[in-house]
């Protein structure tokens, strides 16, 4: 049996995406990455009860608490340290990390964003407002993407996408939840299981 990876989500919001990972490794989808803390940008976010209820160690880092980007960043490691952190998703963070603190997860740190990357994404595009510019722009496929995270927003390389079809009448609402429900919540937990055990395996080499 491979040892798993201690993974830390970091969620600002509602943690359906966290919720989706919860429920994937309690029915064993997920069985190498180990839920080892949520850590929210903001102490309101429902996720952290999600977290609670399904017994994973939580913290609060919240970006208003520190003077600038740096302090925040360190607050935010110390924690991933002391909890022995080996790998991080980033499930609705609403706060870019700065390329300091993505090296010191480099390969280490995946994402998953509300449209198929290139189209709606870096900088300025999350949550809604993705979905309100497909919707402008009229495509007629959207859907979700995982990534690891680098320098650039949304700029890492894909590990995994799925395409959703865009209705007649979808409104920015109910084009986000039909993205989320269709493939955001699988894709999610399939990615984290694979990212997990190919980490796993060249930790046994
Ligand atoms: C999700 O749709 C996620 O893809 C998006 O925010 C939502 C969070 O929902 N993330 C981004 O837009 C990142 N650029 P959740 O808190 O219910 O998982």
């Amino acid at each position: 049996m491979l040892k798993r990876i201690r993974t830390a989500v970091l969620v600002s919001g509602g943690g359906t995406n966290l919720q989706a990972i919860i429920d994937a490794a309690a029915d064993g989808r997920i069985r190498h990455a180990e839920l080892a803390l949520v850590a929210a940008s903001n102490p309101d976010a429902y996720a952290l009860v999600r977290a609670e209820r399904a017994g994973i160690p939580t913290a609060v880092v919240s970006r208003k608490a520190y003077l600038d980007a740096a302090a925040f960043e360190n607050a935010l490691l110390s924690v991933l340290r002391e909890k022995g952190i080996e790998l991080i998703v980033l499930a609705g963070f609403m706060t870019i990390l700065s390329a300091d603190f993505i090296r010191r997860y480099e390969n280490r740190i995946i994402n998953v964003h509300p449209s198929l990357i290139p189209s709606f994404c870096g900088k300025g595009y999350y949550g809604l407002r993705v979905h309100e510019a497909a919707l402008a722009y009229g495509v007629k496929v959207t859907g979700a993407t995982v990534h690891f995270v680098n320098e650039i927003p949304d700029g890492g390389a894909i590990i995994a996408q799925k395409p959703v079809m865009i209705r007649k009448n979808d409104t920015p609402e109910t084009l986000q939840r039909r993205v989320m429900e269709r493939a955001e919540w699988k894709l999610l937990p399939r990615a984290l299981e694979l990212v997990s055990i190919e980490l796993a395996k060249s930790k046994q080499k």
